[in-house]
């Protein structure tokens, strides 16, 4: 696996169960406040990690929201919220607002994003960024970049936790 720089981190994930462990991973030590964006193409695995994410943070079921696909709540036992949000369909960054995407990230449990490039505009700069990438039927390519001290902080134990490192 490897470690690119202190913000970045990149790895393979050799099937869906492995890159849904591999959000449990990262799930298990997400905060409210925290923003995670998954970027990669249709297939690529968004919705697979960010599964694995919502298990890992403790979610009992997902409930889908009034504003039905683009945002998803997902619950736990304690009554906190880990917002999942699917941006694809998502006309710009005015609708988006609109949705109130912004109070999100202010006021917010956990909040994972798909498509983030579709509201870049709307995303504060302090998040973690991951990247997925098609390699073969199986594969994926993950790539995770840090930006701010709590994602540094956040990415690295999310290093240990996975990989041990
Ligand atoms: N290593 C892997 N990680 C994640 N998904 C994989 C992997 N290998 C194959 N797949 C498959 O690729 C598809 C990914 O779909 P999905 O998670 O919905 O992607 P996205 O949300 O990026 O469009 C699923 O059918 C999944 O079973
Ligand atoms: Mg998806």
């Amino acid at each position: 696996m490897p470690i690119l720089d202190e913000r970045s981190l990149e790895f393979h994930s050799h099937s869906p169960e492995q890159t849904r462990r591999l959000g449990v991973r990262l799930g298990e030590l997400l905060k409210p406040g925290d923003l995670v964006c998954l970027a990669g193409d249709l297939g690529s695995g968004k919705t697979t990690l960010a599964q694995g994410i919502a298990r890992g943070w403790g979610a009992l079921d997902a409930v889908t929201s009034p504003t039905f696909i683009v945002i998803n709540q997902y619950r736990r036992a304690d009554h906190a919220v880990l917002y999942h949000v699917d941006a694809f369909r998502l006309s710009g960054e005015a609708e988006a607002e609109a949705l109130g995407l912004r109070e999100l990230f202010e006021e917010g449990g956990p909040v994972l994003i798909e498509w983030p490039e579709r509201v870049q505009g709307l995303l504060p700069e302090r998040r973690l960024w991951i990247g997925l990438r098609w390699v073969d039927e199986s594969r994926r390519r993950v790539h995770i970049r840090a930006t701010g001290p709590r994602y540094e902080a956040l990415m690295r134990r999310f290093r240990r936790a996975a990989f041990g490192g």
